[in-house]
């Protein structure tokens, strides 16, 4: 099993490029199954995880294809509805499957995702969505299974106590794009994903308005054809870099940069004294280029995670590790995963003062970061140990890597780029894997 020991001290500075979405990828792939012809995805990021939808979609009846970071996926077999256990528990963005399989193929049977190392996750806006539209839902040995001739457009709200649900829109709006009539979704996710995957549906035929507000409107059509689609930048990967650069006190430039789809986070970063400035001036498709400097004492924040705009749990955690260095106390609250705290302990472990009181961490600045031998038990969590490592006196080894791997395309080497000392070696341990 792999681990990382990480030399810290250096500051980082050059330039480098942010990845595709892993997020904006994953539904991506799936809602290929509904085209007549190929879909070619570029930007796609060589993670575990896309390896992972790979693997189902060819077990789903589609040829998959490719080359670096482009995919072709063509659907050349309709028989196949399942999508087994064996592969959903390793994946569990599996679920987004579901609606592209049933409007298409006019059932599917995926199994039911479990919780994972974040808390609870369950499915009931998806199939509450779906069942909207008209598609007969039951559970069975674990599998949800879903039927519908045609499923039949309809107003549908997808709230829930915790907002909406990003891939429970993604497959509510997949599903309605083959339904017949109009469908309309009431407080949708509004994450950039869930555009992306509108701009590409509307690519293959589809007809969607208003995907990245809160009400989607779906014209249903009778088929959708092959498309060619690059996927976003990786909001998530971009704010976690340019949080390492500043960590470190480094000066570089990140390109691929999807500025506009960070204002939430780039607020805050401001706010602790981190300079994210557009190096040219236009965005463009949503991309531009920026250089990252900071303060050399950081200031301490107050962050809510919250659905988009709001800002991402998803880079909770990683600016958790930056205000263990801030001059000052910081408090984070977790709003849509309450126990997503895995990496606290493991901070603490390297010398982070962190205090715990339900979904809510203050965070006691100015530490100076020790390295330790450190275990996260969530993708995030482990970036989050990456950029303490960076900082922290001496060596830090982050072990299961397995996690980090499903979100950054080694990692390891982007920060090497800049200039980091970080080295992937064989830690001879045997661990069950989790999955989030
Ligand atoms: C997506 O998961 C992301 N995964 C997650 O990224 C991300 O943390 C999450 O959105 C929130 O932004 C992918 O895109 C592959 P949700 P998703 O349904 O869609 C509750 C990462 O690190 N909920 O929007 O599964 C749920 O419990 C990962 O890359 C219901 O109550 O998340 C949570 O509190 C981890 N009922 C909230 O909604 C449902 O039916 C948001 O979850 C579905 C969700």
């Amino acid at each position: 099993m792999d681990a990382l020991r990480i030399q810290g001290g250096t500051r980082l500075s050059g330039t480098l490029a942010v990845d595709g979405s892993k997020n904006a990828a994953l539904p991506a792939m799936a809602a290929a199954i509904m085209a007549d012809g190929p879909v070619t995805l570029h930007d796609v990021p060589t993670l575990s995880d896309i390896a992972n939808m790979t693997k189902l979609l060819r077990e789903l009846g589609c040829e998959v294809t490719g080359h670096g970071r482009t995919c072709t996926i063509q659907t050349t077999d309709t028989a196949a509805t399942h999508a087994r256990y064996e592969i959903v528990r390793t994946m569990r963005a599996s679920i987004c499957v579901l609606g592209p399989l049933l409007a298409s193929r006019g059932e599917a049977r995926v199994s039911m995702p479990g919780g994972c190392a974040i808390g609870d996750r369950p499915v009931d806006l998806h199939l509450r969505g779906l069942r909207a539209l008209g598609a007969q839902i039951e559970l069975d040995g674990g599998d949800i299974i879903a039927r519908a001739d045609r499923l039949k457009g309809a107003t549908i709200f997808l709230g829930g106590p915790f907002g909406s649900s990003v891939l429970g829109t993604a497959n509510v709006m997949s599903a309605a794009a083959l339904a017949e009539g109009c469908t309309v979704i009431e407080s949708a996710a509004c994450e950039p994903e869930i555009a992306g995957l509108a701009d590409l549906l509307n690519a293959m035929g589809a007809k969607i308005q208003g995907a990245g507000t809160p009400r989607i409107v779906i014209e249903g059509v009778e088929q959708l054809h092959g498309a060619d689609y690059t996927v976003i930048p990786d909001r998530i990967v971009a704010g976690t870099l340019a949080m390492a650069i500043a960590m470190t006190n480094g000066d570089a430039t990140l390109t691929n940069f999807p500025h506009d789809n960070l204002l939430a986070v780039l607020d805050r970063l401001d706010i602790a004294g981190v300079h994210v400035e557009r190096e040219n001036t236009e965005e463009v498709s949503g991309r531009c280029t920026v250089r990252v400097t900071s303060d050399r004492r950081l200031r301490p924040v107050l962050y809510t995670t919250q659905p988009y705009p709001g800002f991402p749990t998803d880079l909770q955690a990683q600016l958790m590790a930056l205000l263990c260095l801030a001059d000052g106390n910081s408090i984070v609250t977790e709003r849509i995963y309450p126990d997503r705290f895995l990496h606290v302990s493991e901070l603490t472990r390297m010398g982070a003062t962190l205090f715990r009181s339900g979904s809510t961490v203050v965070v006691q600045g100015g530490a100076q970061l020790v390295g330790a031998p450190v275990m996260a038990g969530d993708l995030r969590g482990s970036a989050a140990l990456v950029l303490a490592g960076l900082v922290a006196k001496g060596e830090t080894v982050v072990q299961r890597v397995y996690h980090l791997d499903r979100g950054y395309v080694r990692l390891e080497n982007q920060l090497n780029a800049l200039g980091a000392g970080i080295e992937r070696f064989e830690l001879g341990v045997s661990d069950p894997i989790e999955v989030g």
